[in-house]
């Protein structure tokens, strides 16, 4: 599944001025690649990413989902792409208090038709794969910061999707759970998925594949791995 940026520009009104943000972008992003987004603050590095997780649209421009024009789909088709083919990751975790850590990797579980067997035993191998398990049966105000994180990752992982989305995932954590995090999605995107990860930290540079920079609205490609 590839996603295609098409000259897609994105433009905000504040105070009544127009603000161009994104200025004809064009970009297509693999799986099993990581990519890092890098660039000055207000830049754009976030409106790029929620248009990509489809959390925000644009006016001008195409994005093509494998081939497919988002602008053409219904509520529901964008709604089964979020929920099973595009796990996002925001800066602060937004998991829900209320919830155990287990829990809170159900969540997107719930609907889900095509899981087979018991979502419970799920949701628990996927927290012992980001080194959680014996974390479950807690609430996130129990956790630190990069646990809280790891559940949000393992949330992001339970309906298998193709591509993990994460708009400065390690904002908020020391550089030891930085590096958690980032091994973590640098092995998902070896086991195959497209991880696309906005970060403000140099210490990203070695583990993507491709990195791209915004500035001024453009997207240029900073640096890419030979073979990759
Ligand atoms: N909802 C919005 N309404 C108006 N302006 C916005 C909105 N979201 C972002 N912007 C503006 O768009 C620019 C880019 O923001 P953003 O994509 O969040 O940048 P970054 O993530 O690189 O810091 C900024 O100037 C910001 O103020
Ligand atoms: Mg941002």
């Amino acid at each position: 599944m590839s996603l295609k940026l098409e000259n897609v520009s994105k433009t905000f009104v504040k105070k009544k001025e127009n603000i161009v943000v994104l200025d004809k972008v064009s970009y297509e992003f693999e799986p099993g690649k990581f990519y890092a987004i890098i660039g000055h603050s207000g830049g754009g590095k976030s409106t790029l990413i929620k248009i990509l997780g489809l959390l925000l649209d644009f006016q001008e421009g195409k994005y093509l989902i494998d081939g497919r024009d988002v602008q053409e789909m219904n509520e529901t088709e964008l709604a089964l792409l979020r929920r099973e083919k595009i796990g996002f990751v925001f800066q602060d975790y937004f998991l829900d208090p209320y919830l155990k850590a287990y829990e809170n990797v159900m969540v997107p579980m719930v609907v889900n038709r095509k899981i087979q067997g018991d979502k419970k035993e799920l949701a628990l191998s996927i927290l012992d794969s980001v080194g959680l398990l014996n974390r479950a049966n807690h609430f996130p105000k129990e956790l630190s910061g990069g646990e809280q994180q790891r559940v949000a990752i393992a949330r992001a992982m339970v309906n298998d999707p193709k591509y993990i989305l994460a708009d400065e995932p390690t904002g908020n954590l020391d550089r030891k759970n930085e590096k958690i995090i980032f091994e973590k999605l640098k092995e998902l995107s070896n086991q195959g998925k497209g991880i696309i990860v906005v970060s403000h930290s140099m210490d990203i540079f070695p583990y993507a594949d491709v990195v791209l920079r915004i500035e001024d609205g453009l997207l240029e490609v900073e640096n890419a791995k030979v073979n990759s």
